[in-house]
């Protein structure tokens, strides 16, 4: 039997939802263009055709965004979970796996794996993630939650709830655009562990909540933090080739850089450094993009890596006000919808996910009684 170390160049399975080309650089969503997507479209756009197949038309998007908007609202048990995570000072990604069973627990079809419920939970959980992010946020800071607008769209909805205004036009497009490009990204960690949940044929919420878990990692979701983290010890754009070259001759890892399938530019870093740009250019604050964009070119002239969509989403998120901590679970405001539609086509076409181990261990041996140990 062939095998290949963290499963690299393993095709697990069809999939008719999302494109990646390695080579050239290139993403699709249902055969569209990631950078079209990213000029024309809109996020709940995106999560009607990542479920769907096809893009809505426009009363299809109007009755979608009013069902989403419609949603937005936390069950009162999940609300007062959310209070009580914060008081405890939870950290924001167990505490969003605990929101997300919990609507399970509120969802009296949770358990019925057929389309229609399944569909009907997903628009929960896409339309909830941000309040619950929000509600969490502002109890934290010892604030009062504010309540979702019942007619904005997701972006402006999200960083309403966080900052308790509505955001200008250049950020709800930059907040847009990002849940645009981190919608889906075909087998990666956390969507491929929430398929192998499905393929049990567990419910859709068990399989966000093992997605969400596989996203915390700092290989996966949890770089754009510790991006952060990084550009804030650098401090300062004079500071980032000798910060990294020191990391690089330590064997220590540049987070944000590489990835597995890229092996030329990842189309939605291009994307993301131009907005990084233009929000640092509009709030005359150029500091988190100049620092960026030097560690940038120190990391291409010592070892040729790109960055990845995780690199310029943390000066993004920053410029937007959303607290660092809140990076990866923003990740998954965007990502639960490609996570749903991979359990909607998982479960459309099921067969159990169980590969083989490749074994290492001791040849079989005669058993020792404990005596004889
Ligand atoms: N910094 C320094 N060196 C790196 C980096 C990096 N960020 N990424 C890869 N390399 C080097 C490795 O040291 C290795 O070099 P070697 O062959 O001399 O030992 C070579 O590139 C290949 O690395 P692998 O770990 O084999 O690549 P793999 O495909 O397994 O890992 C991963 C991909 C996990 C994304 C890796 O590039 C990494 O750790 N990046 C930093 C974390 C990160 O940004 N994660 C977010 C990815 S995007 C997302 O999940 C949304």
């Amino acid at each position: 039997m062939a095998v290949s170390a963290g499963l690299a160049d393993v095709v697990a399975g069809p999939t008719a939802i999302c494109d990646v080309n390695g080579q050239l650089g290139q993403l699709f969503y249902r055969g569209y263009d990631i950078r079209d997507l990213a000029r024309e479209s809109s996020f709940e756009e995106v999560v009607w055709l990542l479920w769907r197949g096809e893009l809505p038309s426009a009363s299809e998007l109007a009755t979608f965004r009013a069902e989403l908007a419609a949603q937005r609202r936390l069950p009162d048990q999940v609300a007062l979970m959310v209070d009580r995570l914060a008081a405890m000072n939870a950290t924001p990604m167990p505490m969003l796996r605990v929101a997300t069973t919990l609507l399970q627990v509120e969802d009296p079809n949770a358990d019925k794996v057929a389309e229609g419920a399944e569909r009907q939970a997903s628009v929960h959980l896409v339309a909830r993630f941000p309040t619950i992010l929000a509600r969490y946020q502002r109890r934290h800071q010892g604030l009062e939650p504010v309540e979702p607008s019942p007619n904005a769209d997701q972006a402006t909805a999200y960083l309403t709830m966080l900052h308790g205004t509505p955001p200008d036009e250049l950020d709800r497009q930059a907040l847009d655009i990002l849940l645009i490009l981190l919608a889906d990204h075909e087998f990666n960690a956390s969507t491929f562990t929430a398929r192998v949940i499905a393929a049990t044929l567990a419910n859709v919420y068990s399989a966000i909540d093992g997605a969400i878990a596989a996203l915390s990692g700092p290989l996966h979701g949890g770089a754009n933090e510790q991006v952060m983290h990084m550009l804030e010890q650098i401090g300062s754009a004079s500071h980032a080739r000798s910060y990294v070259e020191n990391l690089l001759a330590q064997k220590k890892r540049v987070m944000g850089f590489g990835h597995r399938v890229y092996r030329s530019e990842d189309p939605r870093a291009g994307i993301l450094r131009q907005i990084a740009r233009e929000l640092g250019e509009r709030k005359q604050d150029t500091h988190w993009f100049d620092i960026a964009t030097q560690v940038e070119e120190t990391v291409w002239n010592a070892k040729h890596l790109y960055p990845n969509v995780d690199f310029y989403s943390a000066p993004i998120m920053h410029q937007l006000g959303i607290p660092t901590d809140l990076f990866t679970p923003t990740f998954a405001v965007s990502r639960v919808a490609g996570w749903t539609a991979h359990v909607l086509e998982q479960h459309a076409n099921n067969r159990l996910i169980r590969p083989r181990g490749d074994y290492i261990g001791p040849a079989p041996r005669p058993y020792v009684p404990l005596s004889a140990r």
